[in-house]
């Protein structure tokens, strides 16, 4: 175990507005890769309310942030406030990760990214041509949703408890990917829509939660990713398990979308298994 990030003068300050944040693990993360690369700097988390977002935003620019990630509940309030939003994170409407440097703040969304890349190290997966049902539309399933098309895939079928929140999502999809054919379901109606990828972005599965679908009976063809990661395997990840398809969880979408922030707010190459084994000790500490 290495000692602790000795704070300076120059270090550069990195951290996490979220409300609440006490159990983000993206400080493990960060500060192990900070650590293993030797740079001086550290990432603190920072419980912001809402209704003061814009005012720490303010005395953290004031003071000289390098950058930051949002979480619940900023990632839609902070695009007012910054110089710059990159494209595609200005039409999902959402910002997870700020750059401070002297064109201002700038900013950015790395989940889909995180999500993107996790299917490909995770599950060896590539979204061209292929067919998802995605469970869940609510903020996560947003971003998934634009990053899937993005990437490629050729059909995106919707499945919402709240139907209409699936319909408004697979709209704003269908305008911005016109290629694309998107189809909005209610959740009871998955089976038999037998798609190459099954991803679940819904909270069924945390805690005690159940399945939000039957995995069989949508007729799965290539793979699994729930995007809950605790606990590691929900009821849905068992099911994929038991029946031979690779499966992912959580972990790696968070592994990347920090990969990736990492890069923006650097311009350094991250040390990927340095922030894995973080995370998972951080996990494992909490008895996850
Ligand atoms: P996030 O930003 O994490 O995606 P969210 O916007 O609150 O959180 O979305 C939560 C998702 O989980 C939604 O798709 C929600 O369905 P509704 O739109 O019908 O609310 C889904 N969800 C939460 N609890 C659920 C439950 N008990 N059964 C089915 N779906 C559920």
């Amino acid at each position: 175990m290495k000692g602790p990030i000795p704070i300076n003068g120059a270090t550069r300050l990195y951290g996490l507005l979220g409300w609440p944040v006490k159990a983000s693990l993206s400080p493990a993360m960060h500060n192990a890769a900070f650590q293993a690369l030797g740079m001086d700097a550290v990432y603190v988390p920072f419980p912001t309310p809402a209704e003061h977002l814009a005012e720490a935003v303010r005395g953290l620019t004031a003071v000289g942030v390098a950058g930051f990630n949002l979480t619940v509940p900023h990632k839609s309030a902070i695009l007012p406030l910054l110089r710059h939003v990159e494209p595609h994170a200005a039409a999902m409407g959402a910002v997870n990760t700020v750059r401070h440097d002297e064109d201002g703040l700038s900013g950015t969304n790395t989940d889909g990214e995180g999500f993107l890349l996790s299917l490909r190290h995770d599950l060896g997966w590539d979204a061209r041509n292929k067919r998802v049902l995605m469970l869940g539309a609510g903020g996560a399933a947003r971003g998934i949703a634009h990053s899937l098309l993005g990437a490629g895939v050729a059909h995106l079928i919707i499945a919402n408890r709240t139907v209409s929140r699936a319909q408004a999502l697979a709209a704003e999809c269908a305008a911005r990917f016109p290629a694309a054919r998107v189809e909005a379901i209610g959740l009871g109606e998955s089976a038999g829509r037998a798609p190459h990828l099954l991803v679940n972005t819904t909270t069924v599965g945390m805690g005690d939660g159940g399945s939000p679908a039957d995995v069989t009976a949508v007729g799965v063809s290539e793979a699994v990713m729930d995007i809950v990661y605790h606990p590691p395997e929900t009821p849905l990840l068992t099911q994929a398990r038991k029946a031979g398809l690779p499966c992912a969880n959580g972990v790696g979408m968070l592994l990347y979308q920090g990969v990736a922030a990492f890069r923006y707010w650097t311009g350094v190459e991250p040390p990927v298994e340095v922030m894995r084994e973080a995370l998972e000790a951080a996990l494992r500490a909490r008895g996850h």
